[in-house]
């Protein structure tokens, strides 16, 4: 007996394997509470004559340890190998982590609203599922009116009252309508027109609007504001030009242009060789639009703009295609931080 258990020190001590699984094979061997070599010695020492027990003890500790001691020592030498295998090396720079960039439209949303902000802007917003007072009829905008159709509403079918904005110039009454003048805000948001998709169009796109109303605001209050924006957005050599032109909420309304920022006003293919490029609509707030919201026009005036995100995020970025901004391709995403 004595001499198998000896038998099996040796052949412990021997024993060597660089596999976890052939490691542990070899400790349920000897240990397994079941069925175990080592157990199974145990549960024979109630069997051994009184006088061998000591002995008999000793030599099976001694197996024990060597196999426990066997497991500790080859456990330890697979961690040192694994590690050895990676070339763990903690001197050298981790590996950097991808973080990923903003839209390109919230690049710009968030850039025009750091400018206003500047000027004493607040931000407001709207809800995107709006009644026809707020996007239409509050800014004078008669039933049946021809202007409405220019802005190829979508409507919720069962209730034609119900429309998603067309753009956030609701914003405007809704602040108007739960506030004194004076207000100055602006209100980023997303807006929704039944037109074909192209690389010019989209049906949803992306708005800023500005209001600004308080006694004595005058036309030249807004040119100065809009100029001051373009220098800041565009450049200090920007110029822009105003054109007349309509909207039933502002009187009188204008087109806003700026010099071209590819050839600066000289004539270029991004210009259609005129040397301006359009940037947004503007105008002074229609009396009625005040009176609607009960706001006294006789004492207050105002001036109030409108642009389109995704058009002056293609000028300054030089994107050719409006659909790239809708596709979250982040090849393309990625290029414009
Ligand atoms: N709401 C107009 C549009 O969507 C833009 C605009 C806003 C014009 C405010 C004048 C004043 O085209």
């Amino acid at each position: 007996m004595i001499e198998n258990i000896k038998q099996y020190i040796s052949e412990a001590e021997n024993y060597t394997s660089d596999k976890v699984d052939e490691i542990e094979e070899f400790r349920i061997k000897y240990m397994s509470k079941k069925g175990g070599i080592v157990t199974n010695l145990f549960k024979d020492f109630r069997n051994i004559p009184a006088e061998d027990k000591k002995e008999y003890g000793q030599i099976l500790n001694q197996l024990k340890n060597a196999v426990e001691n066997k497991v500790n020592v080859l456990k330890s030498a697979l961690k040192t190998v694994d590690a050895g295998k990676k070339d763990l090396d903690l001197t050298l720079p981790g590996d950097s982590v991808n973080l990923g960039t903003r839209h390109p439209i919230s690049i710009v949303r968030n850039e025009i609203i750091e400018i206003f902000n500047r000027l004493g802007f607040a931000i407001a917003e709207g809800p995107e599922i709006e009644d026809d007072w707020h996007n239409f009829s509050a800014l004078n905008f008669p039933k049946e009116h021809p202007a409405r159709d220019m802005q190829d509403t979508f409507f919720v079918e069962t209730n034609p009252d119900i429309l998603l904005r067309t753009h956030t110039s609701n914003g405007q009454v809704r602040v108007m309508e739960n506030n004194d003048p004076p207000i100055r805000i602006i209100v980023p948001g997303r807006v929704f027109r039944n037109e074909a998709i192209s690389a010019r169009a989209h049906c949803i796109f992306h708005q800023i609007e500005g209001l600004y109303i308080d006694e004595n605001v005058s036309f030249a209050d807004l040119k100065q504001t809009l100029l001051y924006f373009a220098k800041e957005f565009f450049g200090e050599e920007t110029k822009i030009r105003l054109r007349p032109s309509y909207f039933p909420f502002t009187e009188p309304s204008a087109e806003v242009d700026i010099s071209c920022t590819l050839c600066g006003g000289k004539g270029c293919n991004v210009c259609k060789y005129t040397g301006w490029l359009e940037i947004l609509g503007c105008g002074m707030v229609d009396p009625n639009v005040l009176e609607s919201s009960n706001i006294d026009s006789e004492k207050y005036t105002g001036f109030a703009f409108g642009m389109g995100l995704e058009r002056i995020a293609m000028l300054k970025f030089g994107i050719k295609d409006l659909r790239l901004f809708f596709e979250n391709d982040v090849r393309f995403l990625s290029q414009i931080q």
